[in-house]
């Protein structure tokens, strides 16, 4: 059985991954984090399922106490970072899903991991097709230099561009020529019209109610057009890839930058 911790486990994805670990056969629920309903069991609150498990909001404690062996952290931008120290301190494998972490950051836990000898991931998305996508627009980006992409997430989103945006933006960068597209002499007569630069291209991020995730990417040049899209309709469809990486990050040492990583080769 591998001991889980639920961090932000209240959350929209928090309780998917608790609802995921609970009815799952080798997984073992043992601790779950967050910032209200304290001293309340969790199963309780969020299914009216008592399973046994209070809400706490310490994690160092909660984790030295239970021995988690990893701690599955779908918080927000701000917590991610200090909540993997805290884990790899004790010895406990961070699984972050939520997106936010800075290249250096990644880096550093990376080393924090090798010393302690143990696994660490941060997947900014867990979706087999969102991953198809980020392969299918890096292999596209080898033909078509001339590239933009929009992402469209809920208006509660608190990161702009999304954490995939990103990784797709970086997958399409090491896979064509440095190209700074458009009008040099363009003018944003609306700032951030354009929205953002990377690596001479644009990402564009769309936040409205009701939308949950969708990506696309818009490759064009010599009078065609190729637009790749993802669309994700519900939380639960992430957590066979949450379930597997928890499976295997017991397996390896390092902090391991994407979810691809583990499911291909
Ligand atoms: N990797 C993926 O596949 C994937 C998929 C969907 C969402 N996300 C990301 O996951 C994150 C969470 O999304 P959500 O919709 O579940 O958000 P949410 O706001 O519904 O849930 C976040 C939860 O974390 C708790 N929390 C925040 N900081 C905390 C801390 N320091 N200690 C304890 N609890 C804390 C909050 O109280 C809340 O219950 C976002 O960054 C989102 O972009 C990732």
């Amino acid at each position: 059985m591998i001991k889980v911790a639920v961090i932000g486990a209240r959350g929209r994805m928090g309780r998917e991954v608790v609802k995921m670990v609970i009815d799952a056969e080798n997984l073992e629920l043992v601790s779950a984090i967050d910032r209200d309903m304290l001293g309340n069991d969790v199963g309780a609150v969020l299914f009216n399922q008592p399973c046994g498990v209070l809400i706490e909001s310490e994690l160092q404690t909660s984790l030295a106490r239970t021995g988690a062996d990893v701690v599955v952290d779908f918080t927000d931008p701000n917590s991610v970072y200090s909540n993997a120290c805290i884990a790899i301190n004790n010895g406990t494998r961070p699984i972050i899903g939520a997106t936010g972490l800075t290249n250096d950051q990644i880096v550093d836990l990376d080393n924090r991991c090798k010393e302690k000898g143990i696994g660490g991931l941060f997947a900014p998305n867990f979706s087999i097709g969102a991953i198809l996508m980020m392969k299918f627009a890096a292999e596209a980006a080898k033909y078509f230099p001339d590239v933009e992409i929009i992402e469209f997430h809920g208006d509660q989103k608190l990161d702009a561009p999304s954490g995939t945006a990103l990784k797709t933006a970086q997958w399409i960068s090491e896979n064509r020529e440095f190209k700074h597209q458009g009008n040099l002499k363009e003018e944003e007569t609306l700032p951030g019209s354009r929205g953002g630069l990377f690596e001479g291209f644009r990402v564009h991020s769309v936040r409205l109610p009701g939308i949950f995730a969708q990506q696309e990417v818009i490759f064009a040049g010599n009078g065609q057009a190729l637009k790749i899209r993802h669309d994700s309709y519900d939380r639960a469809g992430y957590m066979p890839g949450v379930k597997l990486a928890i499976e295997k990050v017991v397996g390896y040492t390092g902090f391991v930058y994407g979810f691809e990583h583990l499911i291909m080769s």
